[in-house]
Order: structure tokens, then sequence, then C-alpha cells
């Protein structure tokens, strides 16, 4: 296992591991029903606490994971030996091991959830980029990663396409974790390969 990455940093953005004070404003991103429009249903506190739970044992065992994303502040110091300053947590960004056996597993995933406020600025996909680039495909060496969606999530549907990120119909699926009859089990499949 690669020794993980300490944080990325972008232009606008800090991708840093996780705190115990990440966990209240998860737990309020969580619970926005807009949030979770196209997820199974919001998440009260002890299931978003759960959620970073499992976030933080998938960053132990596979060494990568969802980065916490925060923002830079204007006066940061490039050179400070303390790295960017950075506000609190808008959301997270990072690959994951899906925990489900479909056509397309075992593959590296990449996945993506932000604070309604700070939607519409471009700010997942640049996350993203540099999580694809940095992470997934510098430092882990990976020759591909995938990223999957609802069709009427159209949000996350142009993050992908915003990515280079490409589809084939026929890698469509129905999500083995989810009742073939269930509304949410079609989803459609991207796939990003290392350049
Ligand atoms: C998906 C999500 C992370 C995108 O974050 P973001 O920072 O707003 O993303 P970006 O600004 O980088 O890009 C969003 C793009 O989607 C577009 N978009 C947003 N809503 C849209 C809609 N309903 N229909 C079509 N396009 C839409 C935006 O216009 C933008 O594209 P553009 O730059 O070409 O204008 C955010 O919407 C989110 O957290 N959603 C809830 C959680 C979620 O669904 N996660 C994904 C699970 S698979």
């Amino acid at each position: 296992m690669a020794k993980p990455l300490d944080q990325i940093v972008t232009d606008r953005l800090v991708l840093r591991p996780w705190r115990w004070e990440d966990r209240a404003p998860m737990a309020r991103m969580n619970a926005d029903p807009e949030v979770c429009r196209h997820l199974p249903a919001p998440l009260n506190r002890e299931e978003s606490d759960a959620l970073v739970d499992r976030i933080e044992a998938h960053w132990r065992k596979y060494g990568f994971g969802p980065w916490v994303v925060t923002k830079r502040e204007a006066a940061f110091d490039p050179g400070g030996e303390t790295g960017p300053r950075t506000g609190p947590m808008i959301g997270f960004v990072g690959l994951l091991v899906p925990r489900f056996s479909a056509p397309f597993t075992p593959c590296v995933e990449i996945g993506w959830r932000l604070n309604p406020a700070h939607w519409g600025q471009g700010l997942a996909t640049e996350a993203a980029a540099a999580v694809l680039a940095e992470d997934a495909f510098a430092h882990h060496g990976f020759e591909e990663v995938v990223a999957f969606t609802v069709p009427d999530n159209m949000a996350s549907r142009r993050v992908m396409e915003k990515l280079g990120m490409t589809r084939t119909p026929a890698d469509d699926f129905f999500h083995p974790l989810l009742a073939l009859d269930d509304p949410s089990a079609p989803h459609v499949l991207y796939r990003m390969k290392r350049r």
C-alpha cells in the first residue's frame, strides 16, 4: 500500500485528511434533502458519523479515500511553513473501492458531495481533476478510474463530462445493492484511463 498523500492543493481548494471537527458540517450536509436528492435518503447525525467512520476505515485499508474539501483563504501564505490557511469543510471528493460486485469491478471509483452553498462554481470539478491527476494516476498509478450515478443526476454527470470521463451506454448497469424494481437502480458509468 502506497503511503497516502498529505494533502492536495488547487487554485481555490485544499483537500486534507479528516478531523473530528469535520463531523458537524458533514452531518449538516448529509441531512440536507437537496444534497441527497439522488442518494438513498438524508442521513441523521449517527448515520453521517458512521459514514465518516467508514471513510476513515477506507483510508486505513487502502491508503486513499474521500478527502475533506476546504476553501483556501484569500490571504493564504503560499510559501509558509504551515501551508495554506483554509476554511471549514465544504464537502468531500475522492477515491473509493466499491463494496459491490459488477461487470466493471474490481475498480477504483471517484465520488463527490458538496454543501449546496458552494455548488455551481466549478469546485467539485476542480477538486476531482486534482484527485484524478495527483492521487489516482500520479501517486497510486491506477490505470483507470470510474464514476457512476443515476441518469437524472445531471450535475454529477456534468462533472464527469467536464473531467473528460467518457460513457459507453453498454456499461450502464443496475446497482447491485438496490432491488431491480427500485427506480434508483439504473446507473450510468463513466470511465477515465490514465493518460
Ligand atoms: C454533484 C456536485 C458535487 C457538483 O458540485 P459543483 O461544485 O456544483 O460542480 P461543478 O460546479 O464543478 O459542475 C457542475 C455542473 O453541472 C451543471 N448542472 C448543475 N445542475 C444541473 C442540472 N440540473 N442539469 C444540467 N446541468 C446541471 C452545472 O451547470 C455545471 O456545469 P457547467 O460548469 O458546464 O455549467 C453537487 O451538485 C453535489 O454535491 N450534489 C449532491 C451530491 C451528489 O449527488 N453527489 C454525486 C453522487 S453520484
